[in-house]
């Protein structure tokens, strides 16, 4: 079971950049809650995308959360850039950090809140430790890199053990799921116990983008 209401947040890796402003737009007007942007490296991950310029110009566009997803492989070098570029919440990979938990207190001592992603090859247990630092956890169910592939099944099961591990111990964390989430397998998700659908190629590629974001959150589209 999610925590509250569900948190919908387009990424703008499947929106057009020569428009930037116009698909930010496109994403206030659809009622998303949140801005989702794939920061991506060429080494991580075999793509890439922007750095923190980016941020900083969309951060004067929106007052929505930027949902900033790192991946990339030395995230203690840039966070501070993307920190005062704008970004409000942080997240890094547990596959590129060797002192995560350092590099989680970072991003706090920001003032940002925190994130921390496994890929679909890493366990759930594996963000044990650090559980009670965190503010969000995002589970990759795809292999990160590109949008529009499908969503990996099996990862739903790492969904259900992270909520069922916050109710456990009182942890706090939001669950967001990222990586081929659509009107299609949005309700397997929610019921898994994400918080937080990330939908980029289902959202603009959608004819209404606001039917779409409607249709994450399970209402009712008339
Ligand atoms: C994938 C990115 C995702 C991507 C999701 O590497 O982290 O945020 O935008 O795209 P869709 O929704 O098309 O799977
Ligand atoms: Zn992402």
């Amino acid at each position: 079971m999610s925590l509250g209401r569900i948190i919908t947040a387009p990424s703008i890796l499947s929106a057009d950049f020569s428009r930037i402003g116009e698909e930010i737009k496109k994403i206030e007007i659809a009622g998303g809650d949140w801005i989702h942007l794939d920061v991506m490296d060429g080494h991580f991950v075999p793509n890439l995308t922007f750095g923190p310029k980016m941020v900083h110009d969309i951060r004067r566009l929106t007052r929505l959360p930027l949902d900033v997803h790192l991946m990339i492989s030395e995230p203690d070098s840039f966070i501070q850039d993307f920190a005062s570029a704008g970004a409000d919440h942080i997240t890094f990979h547990l596959e590129a950090a060797v002192h995560a938990h350092r590099t989680a207190h970072t991003i706090r001592s920001l003032g940002k809140k925190v994130g921390l992603s496994i890929v679909p090859s890493t366990p759930a247990e594996a963000l044990s430790e650090l559980l009670p630092e965190l503010d969000i956890v995002i589970v990759m169910t795809v292999d990160p890199g590109f949008g529009g592939q499908s969503l990996i099944e099996r990862c739903l099961e790492k969904v259900r053990k992270l909520d069922a591990l916050r109710k456990q111990h009182g942890y706090r964390y939001l669950i967001e799921v990222d990586g081929g989430v659509n009107r299609d397998t949005a309700n397997r998700v929610k019921e898994a116990g994400a918080d937080v659908l990330v939908s980029g190629s289902a959202f603009f590629s959608a004819r209404f983008p606001a039917d779409e974001i409607r249709a994450l959150r399970g209402e009712t589209i008339v």
